[in-house]
């Protein structure tokens, strides 16, 4: 598979798992995580098929498309390991749905911050919370969950926490 392939392949897996969030969490109340703005791509998908939702999203720093740019109160800015022990605090609630779109070129790393990051948003995730994820995570008492339709196994992740 040429590498464009792949990428266009990985978009529509994150789109699909994003839009299977959305459904799963239904009317769970609670506002949403973004983790890794990024250029905003996702959370621009994110507030288009959740409107009315609350979302704080979470980079060490902002360089979002100008349009995908949280408001303050909303921008989350620093490392994850300190910002996500924070969270509960700010967000008033805990969350109904993350999305962790964290992956860097560095496999390795990119394996290690996701371990440490699924136990860590564990606490501020509201009974019944749906995470989607482009890293696996392992956390005692999140359920895996089917992925959508087309999507291959291990190309992105869906958990849910139990009730
Ligand atoms: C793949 S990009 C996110 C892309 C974004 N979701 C989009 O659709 O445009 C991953 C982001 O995670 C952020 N990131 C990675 N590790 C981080 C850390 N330890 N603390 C804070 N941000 C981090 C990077 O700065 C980067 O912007």
């Amino acid at each position: 598979m040429s590498r464009l392939d792949s990428a266009i392949r990985r978009l529509e897996a994150q789109r699909a798992c994003l839009e299977a969030a959305a459904r799963l969490i239904g009317e769970l109340p609670g506002p949403l995580l973004e983790v890794g703005l990024g250029n905003g791509r996702t959370f621009d998908h994110l507030r288009e098929i959740l409107p009315g939702r609350e979302i704080f999203a979470l980079d060490r720093r902002i360089a979002a498309h100008p349009d995908c740019v949280p408001d303050s109160a909303h921008a989350v800015v620093g490392d994850f390991h300190d910002t996500v022990p924070k969270l509960l605090g700010l967000l008033g609630a805990p969350a109904a749905l993350a999305h962790c779109d964290t992956g860097s070129g560095d496999r390795v790393a990119s394996l290690e911050l996701a371990a440490w990051l699924g136990p860590a948003l564990d606490p501020v995730l509201v009974a019944g919370a749906v995470v989607t994820s482009d890293q696996p995570m392992a956390v005692p008492g999140w359920q895996v969950m089917a992925l959508p339709e087309g999507v291959a196994a291990e190309r992105y992740f869906l958990y849910r926490k139990g009730i």
